[in-house]
């Protein structure tokens, strides 16, 4: 079956005639979000507002802090309508994704994961906006401009750190030590659950068209436009992809 013959799933009443399979794919990738939501506020959003060194910078960063418990909020809630348990929902029964390992000592590096990783993000969101089941696709519509936000948030608060001689080589260093983390944030080739995703319209690229994607992405902000160096990336370096994606 491929996507074009997947329905269009327009509400919670749609989702209970799905099949099993239909129905377990979007759990999955409902509880994901919920976990991952959570536990990047909590590792890095969150404690990152003491490492903010102004006052406005703060501001900021417990707005970006807010927004992201929020997205945890609102897709705790849509899995709870899906009869997800909710305790499945937190980062202590489901493993976290690997870009969260990396551990944050400094507003430098916070700076560089909200410019990094929420690009990253806003790739899967951009591809959940047209998935076929439209609470989802709802929710990934309205978590977009949040994501968004951040991405410009890193952007903006790498390019001031890039001022002085030191700021820019904190900066750099950041982006050596998290960048190769990245790409198994996209999952492996061949993913048989990406497949799965795709066949019934809940993603719509696969993960090695998302990856190719992002690097050009990454590539053109960081050494177009802000003039930095991306690290080269060992294509033999041990990497645990991710699940689920
Ligand atoms: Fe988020
Ligand atoms: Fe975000």
């Amino acid at each position: 079956m491929s996507a074009l013959q997947q329905e269009q799933v327009r509400s919670l009443t749609d989702f209970e005639r799905q099949s099993d399979a239909y129905k377990k794919a979007i759990r999955k990738i409902v509880r994901s979000h919920a976990v991952n939501e959570l536990y990047g506020a909590q590792v890095f959003d969150e404690p990152a507002i003491a490492l903010a060194p102004t006052p406005y910078a703060k501001w900021l960063t417990c707005r970006v802090a807010m927004e992201e418990y929020g997205h945890h909020v609102r897709f705790r809630e849509l899995g709870e309508q899906l009869g997800i348990p909710s305790e499945e929902m937190t980062p202590k029964k489901k493993r976290p994704l690997s870009i969260f390992e990396f551990p944050l000592k400094t507003w430098a590096e916070f700076c560089v994961i909200k410019l990094l990783a929420d690009l990253a993000e806003i790739l899967q969101v951009e591809d959940l906006a047209t998935c076929s089941f439209h609470p989802l696709r709802n929710l990934a519509r309205m978590t977009m401009p949040e994501e968004r936000f951040h991405a410009q948030f890193g952007k903006d608060f790498t390019a001031e750190l890039c001022k002085t001689r030191e700021g820019r080589a904190a900066v750099q260093d950041a982006i050596d030590r998290y960048f190769p983390m990245l790409p198994a944030f996209f999952g492996k080739k061949d993913s048989a659950n990406n497949e799965e995703f795709r066949r019934f319209g809940i993603k719509q690229r696969r993960n090695e068209e998302m990856l190719a994607d992002y690097l050009k992405r990454a590539r053109e902000l960081v050494e177009k436009q802000m003039g930095l160096k991306l690290p080269k990336l060992d294509s033999d370096a041990k990497v645990r992809f991710d699940t689920n994606a």
